[in-house]
């Protein structure tokens, strides 16, 4: 038996948060970032109309991009204290993920940290209260997912928290809230978005539910993305369906290695200085990943499929996934995003030597790869590497070297 799980309500289109007004309940908590949702003027929207629909609310402010557990397990105390029975959560993926957490710790105080990290292993939920998640990037699709992602500072290495419970009630997708992102952040959270889509489909949880989703996906950012970039806002709006959707397919159908690399490697460097950017360590990473898992061949034949789907040409599935490869590279560079960890840059541009020396890289490069493969998405991956397989892989993301194994 498998099980598709979406949120109950999906309000989209523009002037979408309105939707607040029509909520029914006592009081509701609305977690929040650093200001960028302040600044824009939509937290005094979200926050009036929740007061219109009769509701006392009370802010969580200053949640940090990739939150921390102690984050979480702060704005589960204030929760304790205002008993909230809606938790509405707005900006990107790090607060809504940071909310999703607290909540597991509200309805439940004697969890840990270590608890909530037993995937698919949270009690029920809705207790005390209900989810909403109004995202404002267009990426994680964390308004509709069955994951949050907390990272664990001490160890240097984020989480991924998965069940259905904490699939949120409501997902308000307006795109109004993704208009203000700067260039940056659309590059880094579109190609978040096409990665969910493309791991997703050769997933080995995939299935009809969730390939047309991922298929479609695929197709909207192929067509949107680089515009969007480069200020389209008709393609921005579509870019904040296009990942929602990309977000319905893998919440269902799972994820794969760039995923697991992503987590093990973002904050893995941070002592020198910088994260790798979520959705930048994707886009590097991903290329790499369709090579290795494209020995498998149910998986070569699926990113042939991908291929066709984007009208890549090629004559035999090898050439269409070259094609897939040689696409999504052209994307980065489009994108302003470097082909591999040795040329990414503190502040994530390409530059010639990044933030990561060889040596710092070659020194933790056995303990990343032993933390990704222990990681929540390895298990969906069409291939499975050995240690020593996503140790070359994760040499092959550094210096951009073929993958030939
Ligand atoms: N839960 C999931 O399913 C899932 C999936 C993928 C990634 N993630 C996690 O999500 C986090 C990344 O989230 P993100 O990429 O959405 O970024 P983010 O939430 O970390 O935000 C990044 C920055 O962008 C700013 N910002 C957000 N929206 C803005 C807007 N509309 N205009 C201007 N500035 C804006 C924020 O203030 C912040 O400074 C990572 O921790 C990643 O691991 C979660
Ligand atoms: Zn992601």
């Amino acid at each position: 038996m498998a099980r598709f799980t979406l949120p109950r309500d999906l309000y989209h289109g523009k002037g979408a948060l309105e939707a607040l007004k029509t909520f029914k309940g006592k009081r509701a908590m609305v977690c929040v970032g650093g200001g960028s949702m302040k600044k824009f003027g939509f937290l005094d929207k979200a926050v009036g109309y929740l007061k219109e629909a009769g509701m006392e609310v009370e802010l969580f402010e200053g949640i940090e991009p990739d939150p921390s557990v102690e984050t979480v397990m702060k704005g589960a105390d204030a929760m304790l204290k205002f008993r909230p029975d809606w938790i509405v959560a707005i900006g990107g993926g790090s607060p809504i993920d940071a909310a999703k957490a607290m909540w597991i710790k509200y309805e439940y105080p004697d969890t840990t940290f270590e608890d909530m990290c037993k995937v698919f292993g949270i009690p029920e939920l809705r207790k005390k209260a209900h989810f909403c998640a109004i995202s404002s990037t267009s990426g994680t699709a964390t308004e509709v997912t069955a994951f949050s992602i907390i990272t664990d500072y001490q160890k240097g290495i984020k989480y991924p928290v998965a069940d259905f419970e904490i699939t949120p009630d409501v997902a308000i997708v307006d795109p109004e809230l993704a208009e203000t992102m700067p260039k940056k952040l659309v590059a880094h959270t579109g190609m978040d978005a096409i990665t969910h889509a493309v791991e997703a489909y050769v997933s080995t949880a995939h299935c009809d539910y969730t390939d047309p989703l991922a298929l479609h996906a695929i197709k909207m950012i192929q067509n949107d993305l680089v515009g969007s970039y480069n200020g389209d806002m008709a393609k921005r709006d579509s870019m904040h369906n296009a990942q929602c959707l990309a977000g319905m397919a893998f919440s269902n159908a799972l994820l794969g290695i760039v995923h697991s690399m992503a987590h093990k490697t973002g904050a893995a460097f941070a002592d020198k200085g910088a994260h790798i950017i979520h959705g930048a360590a994707n886009a590097m990473y991903l290329p790499k990943v369709i090579a290795f898992n494209a020995k498998n061949p149910e998986a070569k034949k699926r990113y042939g499929e991908i291929a066709d789907f984007m009208h890549l040409g090629g004559n035999n599935d090898d050439e269409k996934v070259k094609l897939l490869i040689d696409y999504l590279r052209k994307m980065n560079d489009d994108l302003n995003i470097p082909h591999c960890i040795k040329n990414y840059g503190a502040d994530s541009y390409p530059v010639e030597q990044g933030f990561v020396s060889e040596e710092t890289f070659l020194e933790r490069v056995h303990d990343i790869a032993v933390n990704a493969l222990g990681d929540a998405c390895t298990g969906s991956n069409p291939r499975q590497p050995s240690v020593e397989e996503m140790e070359k892989l994760l040499k092959c993301c550094y210096y951009d070297t073929e993958v030939d194994f």
